[in-house]
């Protein structure tokens, strides 16, 4: 059934696993997201982008979401917004039926300017007095996502800064976090640590001085009771690289976050993993081996449902990794 995601990470946090939210646009991700939770009895964060509910359309994203439920009533599942640029657009959501959203106030609403921590404070602390009337779990997020050694944000998907960050601001500070989670009252935090959305996260396997996880561990340790989100946790498997490439692709060297150090921020309070760029490697990959291997045919049935498959895998993976099985 639909649940509240403030209990599904009040769960998280007392069993000490992380929940993986992936990112959904279509029947097939949905339902290879609902296969690899069943199969592993993990609980399901569905997440929209503001992309995603302009490519399916509202009524789409909303009841492809409700069939998931449907489909498998045994099944804990949260319908999130992801990265929502003003509360306004935080209210589209809830009034459309999602049980959760992220106010992503650490940009304005262009989605593209680092905000001040006043306006951030503002926007989000009128979400939560909003979406806590009516059991809506609120998600917030303090810091800006991009690479440390190059300020560059990652904007290829159109969610992140434009231009470049400096050091400090793409790494969240533990003292204003504790400010910032008192005056807004929010459910869960998203901080930024050196990752950031989409494919090019890292030129290279990351370090600590690129991928701050002691960062994650100072603000739990100034924050024990808050959930933590981490945002761009994609892994960038080489070998989903290695076969888009090997069937016509031309994808540059690149590496995302290794799932090992995604299990240490979970040690330490990171409850909700977003992954949205490996499920698109995934199906990318499967659909090019495909239709390589069988270039004869054209029923889209055929070459979804390898890709559909192979999200499954990744998924699976990932639920596996965080801890999920048999919790949900
Ligand atoms: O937050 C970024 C997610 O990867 C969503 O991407 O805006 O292209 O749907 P999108
Ligand atoms: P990735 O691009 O690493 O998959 O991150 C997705 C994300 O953070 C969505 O909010
Ligand atoms: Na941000
Ligand atoms: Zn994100």
């Amino acid at each position: 059934p639909l649940v509240s995601m403030r209990e599904l990470l009040d769960h998280a946090a007392s069993n000490g696993y992380g929940i993986p939210a992936f990112n959904v646009n279509n029947l097939e991700q949905v339902q290879a997201v609902m296969a690899a939770a069943h199969e592993t009895g993990a609980p399901v964060i569905l997440q929209a982008s503001a992309g995603a509910r302009k490519y399916a359309g509202e009524p789409f994203i909303k009841h492809l979401i409700q069939a998931a439920a449907e489909a498998f009533p045994h099944i804990p599942l949260v319908m999130h917004q992801d990265h929502g640029t003003s509360p306004k657009v935080c209210q589209g959501a809830i009034d459309l039926g999602f049980g959760s959203v992220m106010m992503d106030g650490s940009l304005m609403e262009d989605g593209k300017t680092p905000a001040s921590f006043d306006y951030n404070v503002d926007v989000t602390r009128r979400v939560v007095a909003m979406a806590h009337k009516v059991g809506v779990t609120v998600e917030g997020e303090l810091g800006c996502l991009g690479n440390l050694e190059t300020g560059d944000a990652g904007e290829e998907d159109g969610i992140g800064a434009a231009g470049r960050l400096d050091h400090s601001q793409m790494l969240t500070d533990p003292e204003e976090a504790a400010v910032f989670v008192q005056a807004t009252q929010l459910d869960a935090l998203a901080i930024a640590i050196g990752t950031s959305h989409g494919a090019y996260k890292f030129s290279r396997r990351p370090t600590g001085d690129i991928l701050a996880i002691d960062r994650v561990k100072e603000i739990h340790q100034r924050l024990p009771n808050t959930h933590l989100v981490m945002h761009g946790s994609s892994s960038v498997p080489a070998e989903l690289l290695a076969e888009i490439n090997q069937y016509g692709g031309k994808i540059k060297e690149t590496y995302g976050v290794p799932v090992e150090e995604i299990q240490e921020a979970i040690r330490h309070g990171v409850r909700k993993i977003n992954i949205d760029t490996d499920v698109r490697l995934a199906m990318t990959a499967a659909v090019r081996k495909f239709l390589f291997e069988n270039p004869e045919k054209f029923d889209a049935r055929e070459w979804l449902k390898p890709a559909r498959e192979a999200a499954k895998a990744v998924c699976r993976q990932r639920y596996i990794a965080f801890g999920c099985e048999g919790q949900g």
